[in-house]
């Protein structure tokens, strides 16, 4: 896509280093397993969707806090290299970088501990500094691995200046999320778990509680609702409608940044105002690409790749 072009896609969020061990078998608690290879990738869900959208073709910047650390200046420099915007990324000397440890199993199910570290430095300030930035943006994206304060503000001012938001509720807070916070989203994309996080429901609840739990979700504010199902597919709701796009057939090695390659991907497609449906065949696509590889950032599939794969949209 010729740079002129590109559609503009703004990431506020987190930046970590994953330290991944991949096993026959997930622990479980007070559980030792013996695992496979041990690998460093670049992640955090704020960088996972900035790098997923800038190779689905969007001209990407990111609003971070790293730390001063070999990590963080690895972690930079990789961003910098995906031709990343990096003018509001803030380095903060004096808190270490954050990293995730990550397990993954056979069958590519994954469980992951973040330490936040600088990614909690994040604050209102920083988000008011990007407002050129945002406003240039046919799409801000947000996730929940920075703190709650600089994630509202940056939804009050994307408001503000009639940008379309989209939220990655991950990881979902107990109790759900502010009324308001949720008024002003365009699209949110949590996934099964997160989806009955936020709505007060069990997990594990199988479709039609994750309808219920999107169908509220709508009935509390969103215009759009992305339930994320895996395998299951995408269950989309709206103020009267509901449908369900199913998974393109892959085999899955590695689901970590997954949800995150979906709604970078899908920020792209809805910042070219491309229509909805659309919009998640494209996404859908991408994370059929990003669960057949390992690793987070570096499974994020380029924008020819998507094009590519069959549509379900
Ligand atoms: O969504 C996957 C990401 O979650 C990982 O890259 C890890 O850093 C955590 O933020």
């Amino acid at each position: 896509m010729k740079p002129g072009k590109q559609p503009r896609v703004v990431v506020v969020g987190s930046s970590n280093t994953d330290f991944v061990i991949r096993s026959q078998r997930l622990p479980a608690p007070g559980q030792t397993v013996l695992g496979g290879d041990f690998a460093i990738h670049p992640g955090g869900k704020g960088a996972n969707q900035a790098v997923a959208a800038a190779r689905a073709g969007g001209r990407v910047s990111l609003v971070a806090c790293i730390g001063v650390d070999p990590h963080g200046d690895a972690a930079f420099a990789r961003l910098q290299a995906e031709g990343i915007h990096l003018d509001h990324v803030v380095r903060q000397a004096g808190r270490p970088s954050g990293v995730a440890l990550i397990l993954v199993d056979a069958g590519g199910e994954n469980m992951i501990s973040v330490a936040r570290s600088s990614n909690d430095e994040l604050g209102p300030g920083d988000v008011a500094a990007a407002r050129r930035t945002i406003r240039s943006a046919g799409c801000l994206v947000l996730q929940l691995e920075v703190p709650l304060p600089a994630v509202e503000a940056a939804v009050r001012l994307a408001h503000e200046e009639g940008v379309r938001v989209v939220l990655n509720p991950a990881p979902a807070p107990l109790g759900g999320l502010p009324p308001p916070l949720l008024q002003g989203l365009f699209a949110l994309t949590p996934n099964a778990q997160e989806a009955a996080e936020l709505t007060g429901q069990r997990a594990g609840g199988g479709p039609k509680a994750v309808e219920r739990a999107a169908r509220r979700l709508v009935a509390a504010g969103v215009e759009h609702v992305l339930v994320t199902c895996g395998a299951a597919g995408v269950c989309w709701a709206r103020r009267g409608a509901l449908r369900w796009f199913p998974a393109l057939p892959v085999e899955a090695v590695d689901t970590v940044g997954a949800g995150d390659c979906f709604t970078g991907t899908l920020a792209v497609a809805l910042a070219e105002r491309q229509p909805m449906d659309r919009a998640i065949g494209f996404a859908l696509a991408a994370a059929a690409l990003c669960v057949s590889r390992h690793g987070a950032q570096p499974a994020m599939p380029r924008r020819q790749e998507i094009l590519q794969l069959p549509r379900h949209d």
